[in-house]
């Protein structure tokens, strides 16, 4: 692995649709979800999060809190805020 990539929130808040990737921040580090939202077992809820952060979101749905989610994420890093 290279170095780890840093971005902006305001790079990360640009990536909220298929057409330009959808990415998330959680605890600091930034994800590349593009290719799981269709995936996602609670469909398309995942996308209020689409260019921001998980918190608010995961803090109301506990289901994420989980060692099954984190290995997920982290299949999808991409860098660091
Ligand atoms: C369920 C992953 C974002 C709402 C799940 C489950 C996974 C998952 C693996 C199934 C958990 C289980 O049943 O044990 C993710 C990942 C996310 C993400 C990797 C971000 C990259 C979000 C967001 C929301 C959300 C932002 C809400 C705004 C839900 C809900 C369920 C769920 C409501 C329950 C669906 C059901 O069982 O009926 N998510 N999630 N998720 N997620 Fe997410």
């Amino acid at each position: 692995p290279g170095p780890i990539k840093e971005y902006s929130k305001a790079e990360v808040a640009k990536h909220n649709t298929v057409k330009d990737g959808i990415w998330v921040t959680y605890k600091g580090n930034v994800y590349d979800v593009t290719q799981f939202v269709e995936q996602h077992p609670g469909g398309d809820k995942i996308m209020l999060a689409a260019g921001g952060a998980l918190e608010p979101f995961w803090s109301l749905y506990a289901v994420h809190n989980s060692e099954e989610v984190k290995e997920i994420l982290q299949e999808m890093h991409i860098g660091s805020l």
